[in-house]
């Protein structure tokens, strides 16, 4: 099988914005708990922070996390988790059915934010809560001080604000799961109201108004919110989870095809309210919850009790692939995505698993891991408008899926094309060229830096505490450059990364 990408530099989508590699923790299973804070585990500092898990948090790069919800965010009052810890209260958690604890809140988990090199994305409560707990909630992180909130950051230890930049209003309005779910004219209202009083708290701030739960509950929800909210957001959300329920490879594999759909669905339901309302303002899009799985939806767990086994998920070769896919259909939309979190980081739905200390406390990177550091680390730069000519396939879900899914990434500061792809095919591998003509330099010709390669005979391979190692890249790829011209072999249902120099 052979298939060929044709790249231009004067043709680009624009540049990705790094915040497209965010992530996500709720409070959720053992996210928190066991996940980032355990003071009882042997890596623990000082503030009870895994370290193991915030050097893997390092290595995937993830410049955004969305915290601390969620589900749980349309039921969490906010105060519980500041202040002298031995004075916070424990709360039946009615989202997940588990008992919180307050040891966590914003005071803990901007501080590990700091830890792990990365910023705080702040959902707010507009579930059980309203405008006004949102706004003293932005006054206690981000105002000076002289203020009753601000001064109560300050007599908890944090003199300097927090300085958050990016706000959600609310998580999943339109889901009847959603404590305290609303219409889209109630929501449309709240959001709006609470958006006012917020920047009006902090002028500074971004905003994001929840879209739909999932590309199948996309339309008029996203029209009438926007209708109220248009001019007092910068980002409306999107949500999608995609799963390999029915053990149906090929339609598994033409996920990112939905979300394609999705994201273009949105941005065109978005335009036609900037021109109803005659706005020159673009509203962007924040994909702030992605993945694959939710396999483990429905685990047993015990009621009420505290950071339980929940959604967690382990990741196979063939979600690997797929979350390639994603992440290669986020950065072609980088236009109009500018930030997308994977949903979510450690322990439930995530890329890095641990163990708790008295189970041996280990941390590993789930197969997941590795397109997401790919891409994290390579991702960042000018996306080029490629036409890729590929055989394509009928799946169930899908007619025409292309074999080949692929994204090229331009750094024109340091001559260097990323490009990054899937091949589809279960039984083929592909022959793959790509011209280089266009980005040829007078002194010399272009070379394959590396060519990284995933794959696996078995496509539900994982990784585990006892074989973290099981499903990982290896720079073993046969990319060259031969006339001016890259030719790889992409091997059939592999993830590759090809780094070139062009002289
Ligand atoms: O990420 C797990 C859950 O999925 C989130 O709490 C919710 O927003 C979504 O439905």
């Amino acid at each position: 099988m052979h298939s060929s990408l044709i790249l231009h530099p004067a043709y680009a989508v624009g540049e990705v914005d790094p915040r497209l590699f965010g992530s996500f923790i709720e409070h959720l299973g053992r996210a928190v708990y066991h996940g980032i804070y355990e003071p009882g585990h042997p890596t623990a500092d000082g503030d009870g922070f895994r370290r193991d898990v915030i050097d893997l948090v390092k290595k995937l790069g993830v410049p955004i996390v969305r915290y601390p919800g969620g589900n749980f965010v349309s039921g969490y009052r906010w105060e519980d988790g500041t202040g002298p810890k031995a004075q916070r209260p424990r709360r039946p958690e009615l989202a997940w059915g588990v008992t919180e604890t307050n040891e966590v809140g914003v005071d803990e988990f901007q501080a590990w934010a700091k830890k792990a090199d990365t910023s705080v994305m702040m959902a707010v409560n507009l579930g059980t809560r309203g405008p006004e707990e949102a706004r003293n909630l932005v006054e206690y992180c981000n105002f000076k001080g002289g203020t009753h909130y601000s001064d109560l950051r300050r007599a908890n230890g944090f003199e300097e604000p927090f300085g958050i930049k990016v706000w959600c209003l609310g998580n999943e309005m339109d889901g009847s799961w959603q404590m305290g779910a609303k219409t889209a004219t109630e929501y449309g209202r709240i959001a709006c109201e609470a958006a006012k009083l917020m920047r009006w708290t902090d002028p500074s701030i971004e905003l994001v108004v929840c879209g739909s739960s999932g590309s199948g509950m996309c339309g008029d929800w996203e029209a009438e919110v926007l209708k109220h909210t248009y001019d007092y957001v910068d980002y409306i959300s999107l949500h999608s989870y995609y799963g390999n329920a029915a053990n149906d490879t090929p339609s598994f594999l033409a996920s990112s095809l939905d979300m394609d759909r999705f994201i273009k669905t949105v941005c065109a339901i978005a335009d036609y309210v900037k021109h109803v309302k005659r706005s020159k303002k673009t509203m962007y899009l924040s994909f702030d919850e992605w993945n694959v799985g939710l396999h483990s939806h429905g685990a047993p767990f015990e009621k009420w009790s505290v950071a339980p086994h929940q959604l967690e998920d382990v990741y196979t070769m063939e979600d690997a692939l797929v979350v390639g896919t994603l992440l290669m259909t986020l950065m072609k939309h980088c236009d109009r995505v500018k930030m997308a979190c994977l949903a979510q980081l450690v322990n439930v739905i995530a890329p890095i698993m641990t163990e708790n200390a008295e189970d041996g406390g280990r941390a590993w990177a789930q197969t997941i891991f590795y397109p997401f550091m790919h891409c994290s680390a390579w991702g960042r730069g000018t996306v080029l408008d490629g036409r890729a000519v590929s055989p394509t396939y009928d799946a169930k879900n899908a007619k025409d899926v292309p074999y080949l899914e692929t994204c090229a990434v331009y750094h024109e500061d340091r001559a260097e094309i990323d490009l990054f792809a899937v091949n589809r095919s279960l039984e083929e591998d592909m022959d793959f060229t790509c011209d280089l003509e266009a980005f040829a330099a007078p002194d010399g010709e272009a070379a394959v830096i590396e060519h990284i390669t995933m794959t696996n005979a078995d496509l539900k391979a994982v990784n585990t505490a006892e074989k973290p190692d099981n499903v990982i890249p290896h720079a073993n790829g046969d990319a060259r450059v031969e006339g001016g011209t890259l030719r790889a072999t992409l091997g059939r249902r592999s993830w590759n990364v090809i780094r070139v120099r062009l002289a």
